[in-house]
C-alpha cells in the first residue's frame, strides 16, 4: 500500500496532469472500521467505530467555467467528468460521481450553493468494495473541500448528517448515521462511542500498542451482489419487528429494549424470523455497551469475546454474514495471540477486524490467509490498521 507522502504525491500529480497550471488544495478523508455495534445505527443503538489512516486524498481548485470537472485517479483511463454547476440530478451515467454529486445537492438544500465551477481529483488507498466506508469517506471528503473552498463553515455532526442525506435521499440508500460520523469526527487513536438514538457521543481512546495489540483487518475480496437490497430488507424487519412490539408495549427503538424486556415481548412479532433480527439489534446493542465498559477497565480480552459474541449473532440470528467472513472470523478464533475476531460494516462480503497480539500478527495472516485461500478459492488481503484523525486539509 502507498504511504500518505506517496498518496499525496500522486493526487498532486493526477491534478497537475488533467488541469496544467492551476493550484490546487489538498484534502483528505478517512475510511473507517467499526469495532462493536453492527446494524445497531438504524434501530437507536449504539456503535464503537473508529476512522482509519487510509482513505480517499482530493486535489481541488475552482475553475471560472462553470463546470464541475471529476475524475478519480482510482480508474485510469476514465474519462473527465463534466457537470454544470447549478441543479444536482441523478443520472445513471454518474457512476462514483452520484457521490459528491449528491453532497453538492445535499448542500444547496441548507443554502450552501456552489456558484462557481470547481475541479476535483479524488484518489483512495482503500480497499475496493471493502465495507471500510469509501463511500461515505468520499461525501466527507467532497463537504469537506466545499466548505473549505467556499469559505462556509459547519461542525462535523452536521456535516455527517448532510452527507448521510446525500446517501439516502439523492442516492437512495437507506445507511444509517455510523459511517459518516466516524468519518466526519474522526480522532487519532481513538474510537466513538455513538449513541445514535440522540447521536451523544464519546471518545475513547485504543489502548492497543500499550497491550502490543494490533488491529487487523481481512479483507475477504468477495463481490458484494445484492448488498444494498439486502441491507434495506434488514432494515425493514426489525421496522416490522418494532411495529409488533408497539402493539404490546411502548417502544422508542430496539435499541431502547434490554434483552430481558425485549424476551418477555418478542412472541407478539410472531415471525420467528424477525424475532431472531430484532434479538441480533437489542443483544447488539447491549453487548457495544458491555465492550466499552470492558475497554474502559483495560480489559481486551473481555473486548474481544464480545467481538467474538457479535459475529456469531450477525451470522445465526441477522445472517449477513456468509461463507467468506465466517471462515475469515473462525479461522481467527482459532488462532494463538487472537483476541476477537467480527465482520464489519454491513456484512454480505467486505472485511471483518481482529484484535491480535502483534508477536502473532504474521503468524495470524499467513495461516487465516491460507485457510481462506483453500476453502474458497481466492485469496484475501490483510491490513494492519490504526485509527486516525477525521477530514482536513492538507496543503
Ligand atoms: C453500513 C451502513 C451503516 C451501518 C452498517 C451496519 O456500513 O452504512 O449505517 O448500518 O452498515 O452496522
Amino acid at each position: 500500500m502507498l504511504t500518505d507522502k506517496e498518496m499525496q504525491e500522486r493526487t498532486l500529480q493526477a491534478f497537475r496532469g488533467l488541469f496544467p497550471g492551476e493550484i490546487p488544495a489538498l484534502y483528505f478523508a478517512p475510511g473507517r472500521v467499526n469495532l462493536i455495534g453492527e446494524h445497531t445505527d438504524y434501530n437507536g443503538g449504539h456503535v464503537f467505530p473508529c476512522a482509519l489512516t487510509i482513505g480517499i486524498y482530493a486535489a481541488a481548485a475552482k475553475n471560472d467555467l462553470g463546470m464541475l470537472r471529476m475524475y478519480s485517479a482510482n480508474f485510469p483511463g476514465s474519462s473527465v467528468s463534466q457537470i454544470p454547476i447549478g441543479p444536482m440530478v441523478k443520472e445513471k451515467k454518474d457512476g462514483w460521481c452520484s457521490y459528491p454529486k449528491g453532497v453538492i445537492w445535499a448542500f444547496a438544500e441548507k443554502g450552501f450553493e456552489v456558484t462557481q465551477g470547481l475541479d476535483i481529483v479524488y484518489y483512495g488507498n482503500l480497499p475496493n468494495s471493502s465495507g471500510l466506508s469509501s463511500s461515505a469517506a468520499m461525501e466527507v471528503l467532497t463537504g469537506t473541500i466545499l466548505l473549505d473552498q467556499f469559505g462556509w463553515t459547519m461542525d462535523g455532526v452536521t456535516l455527517s448528517l448532510l452527507a448521510q442525506r446525500a446517501e439516502n435521499v439523492y442516492n437512495g440508500v437507506n445507511c444509517g448515521i455510523m459511517d459518516q460520523f466516524a468519518i466526519a469526527m474522526g480522532k487519532k487513536d481513538h474510537a466513538i462511542f455513538l449513541d445514535t438514538a440522540d447521536l451523544a457521543y464519546q471518545y475513547v481512546p485504543l489502548p492497543l500498542a500499550d497491550n502490543g495489540v494490533k488491529l487487523v483487518i481481512a479483507c475477504s475480496n468477495k463481490k458484494r451482489g445484492l448488498a444494498d437490497s439486502k441491507y434495506n430488507e434488514r432494515r425493514s424487519e426489525c421496522e416490522a419487528a418494532l411495529a409488533a412490539i408497539r402493539t404490546a408495549r411502548p417502544a422508542e427503538s430496539l435499541g431502547a429494549l434490554s434483552s430481558a424486556e425485549f424476551e418477555e415481548v418478542k412472541d407478539v412479532i410472531g415471525d420467528p424470523v424477525k424475532i431472531r433480527r430484532a434479538r441480533h439489534a437489542v443483544a447488539e446493542n447491549e453487548r457495544t455497551i458491555l465492550a466499552v465498559d470492558a475497554l474502559g477497565k483495560g480489559d481486551l480480552a473481555e473486548f474481544g469475546k464480545l467481538m467474538n459474541a457479535s459475529h456469531v449473532s450477525l451470522r445465526d440470528d441477522y445472517e449477513v454474514t456468509g461463507i467468506e467472513l465466517d471462515t475469515l472470523a473462525e479461522t481467527a478464533w482459532e488462532q494463538p495471540g487472537v483476541l476477537g475476531s467480527r465482520m464489519t460494516g454491513a456484512g454480505f462480503g467486505g472485511c471483518t477486524v481482529s484484535l491480535v497480539k502483534e508477536a502473532d500478527v504474521e503468524a495470524f495472516i499467513e495461516n487465516v490467509g491460507r485457510i481462506y485461500q483453500e476453502k474458497i478459492g481466492y485469496a484475501a488481503d490483510f491490513y494492519s490498521v490504526t485509527a486516525g484523525d477525521g477530514p482536513r486539509r492538507l496543503a
